[in-house]
C-alpha cells in the first residue's frame, strides 16, 4: 500500500525528527530543529494530566508557546500502570542508596525518602474519562504534527480519536512490537535500536530482559522493513544516528525519516549540556534499569558503576518505574549536584555514538551538519 511522503504530509524540509528527551530537550531545541527544517519534539512524561489542578495543561500551553510552532511531536509515556512500592521494595531501595552514598550524614535523607509516581502513563489518564476528554480537547486545539507514545500504546478507540488530530507514532524495539503497533492502527513506528540513548521503549516481554534480542538500529530497521514495508506504515529508525552519512544511509534504504537524540545533547538548548560539553567522548555507556526501574542507556559514571556493583537485589525487589525514578530524582535534589559527598550522582542518558557529539555547536548548527548530505 503506498503512502504519502512524510515530508509532504508534515510539511518538512528534511525528514529529521528530534527525539523527545524528557528532562533534557527543551522548547528552544524543538524550535531550532523546526526552524532548520526538521520536526521538533516536546516530551510530556513529567506532566501529570490526572490531577485536578490546571497546572499540567497550563504547562503544556507554555511549552507549545515557547516552541513557537504547533508543528511538533507531542510525546507521552504509555507504560502499564504501576502500584506503589511494597515495604520490602522501599526498604531495599534505601539499603541500596545507603550503600552507594556512604557518607553517614545523608542516612537521614535517604531513610526519609517518600515514594510517589513521577512518570504518569497515558494509560493512567485513560482511566479517568473526564481528564482524558479534557486532554483530547487540548490536543485538538493544539493540532500537533505527531502524537507519539513510548513504552506502549493506548486503547484502540483513543488511537482512532488521536488519528483525527495528528499522525500517531509509537516506539518498537522488535519485529513483534512493530507488528503489534501495525495491527493496532498506529501510523508510524520509531524503530529504536539497542544503541539508542535513553529509556528502551520496549513493551512486550518487559520483565524478561534475557529474551530481548537487543537488535541494532540497522538490523531492526531492515527486519521490520522486510515484513511491513508494503503495509503503508511509516518507519523511522532511531539509535546511533549522529553523522550526515548515517542519516543519508537510512533515507537511501527507504526510511521515511530518522529520529535523533544524542547528537543534540551538548548543544546550549539541551539541559544536559553542562555535563556533555565537559565530556572526553571516551566514556562508555551502559544499559541499566537500576536507577529508574526500566532499562535505559546512560553514561557509565563512577556513580552508575557503584549502583550496578553494589546492588544486591533483583529488579523485581526494588520499587517499580515511576516510583524508583522519582525517589532517585528527589534524592539528587536533596543531595545537590555533587551527591553531597563529592560524587556526581547524575543519571546522564546518552546513546552509544555519543563520542560524535558536537561540543560547542548549537542545535541549528548540528541540524545543518546532519542535513549536509541531503539534496
Ligand atoms: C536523554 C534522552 C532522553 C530520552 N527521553 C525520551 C522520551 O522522553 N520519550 C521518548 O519517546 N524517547 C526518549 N528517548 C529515546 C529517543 O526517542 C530515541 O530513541 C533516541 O534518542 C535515539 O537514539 P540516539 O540518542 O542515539 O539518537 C530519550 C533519549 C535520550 C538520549
Amino acid at each position: 500500500m503506498s503512502k504519502p511522503s512524510l515530508l509532504k504530509k508534515l510539511n518538512l524540509k528534511y525528514p529529521i525528527f528530534q527525539s523527545p528527551m524528557a528532562g533534557v530537550s527543551t522548547p528552544e531545541m524543538a524550535s531550532a530543529v523546526a526552524a532548520a527544517g526538521g520536526l521538533g519534539a516536546l516530551p510530556l512524561a513529567t506532566l501529570d494530566f490526572t490531577q485536578d489542578s490546571v497546572t499540567a495543561f497550563e504547562k503544556l500551553d507554555k511549552l507549545v508557546e515557547a516552541t513557537g510552532t504547533n508543528a511538533v511531536n507531542l510525546n507521552f509515556f504509555c507504560h502499564e500502570v504501576e502500584s506503589p512500592p511494597s515495604q520490602v521494595q522501599a526498604d531495599n531501595w534505601k539499603a541500596l542508596y545507603r550503600n552507594v552514598i556512604a557518607d553517614a550524614k545523608f542516612k537521614q535523607v535517604i531513610d526519609s525518602t517518600k515514594f510517589a509516581n513521577g512518570n504518569i502513563s497515558f494509560k493512567e489518564i485513560e482511566r479517568d474519562q473526564d481528564k482524558l476528554a479534557k486532554l483530547v480537547d487540548k490536543l485538538k486545539s493544539i493540532k500537533p504534527s505527531i502524537i507519539s507514545f513510548h513504552f506502549g500504546i493506548p486503547s484502540n478507540n483513543i488511537i482512532d480519536e488521536l488519528k483525527k488530530i495528528a499522525l500517531v507514532f509509537a516506539t518498537a524495539t522488535s519485529l513483534q512490537e512493530a507488528r503489534h503497533l501495525k495491527s493496532n492502527g498506529i501510523d508510524g513506528i520509531i524503530l529504536q535500536g539497542i544503541e539508542a540513548g535513553g529509556h528502551r521503549g520496549q513493551f512486550i516481554d518487559t520483565f524478561q530482559p534475557h529474551l530481548d534480542e537487543d537488535l541494532s538500529t540497522q538490523a531492526l530497521f531492515h527486519k521490520v522493513k522486510q515484513s511491513l514495508a508494503n503495509d503503508g506504515i511509516y518507519l523511522v529508525p532511531a539509535g546511533g544516528i549522529t553523522s550526515p552519512n548515517s542519516v543519508k544511509y537510512y533515507l537511501n534504504q527507504g526510511a521515511d525519516a530518522v529520529q535523533i537524540g544524542t547528537a543534540f545533547l551538548a548543544t546550549p538548548e539541551s539541559s544536559s549540556s553542562k555535563f556533555f560539553t565537559k565530556y572526553s567522548g571516551e566514556e562508555s555507556t551502559v544499559m541499566t534499569a537500576l536507577v529508574s526501574g526500566k532499562p535505559a542507556r546512560c553514561v557509565r559514571t563512577p556513580f552508575i558503576d557503584d549502583v550496578v556493583q553494589k546492588n544486591q537485589f533483583p529488579l523485581s525487589d526494588l520499587p517499580p518505574y515511576g516510583y524508583a525514578y522519582d525517589a532517585y530524582k528527589k534524592l539528587k535534589g536533596e543531595l545537590g549536584a555533587n551527591g553531597g559527598a563529592g560524587e556526581d550522582i547524575g543519571f546522564y542518558l546518552a546513546g552509544q555514538n555519543h563520542f560524535q557529539l558536537r561540543k560547542g555547536k548549537s542545535t541549528s548548527e548540528v541540524m545543518q551538519e546532519l542535513t549536509r548530505e541531503l539534496a
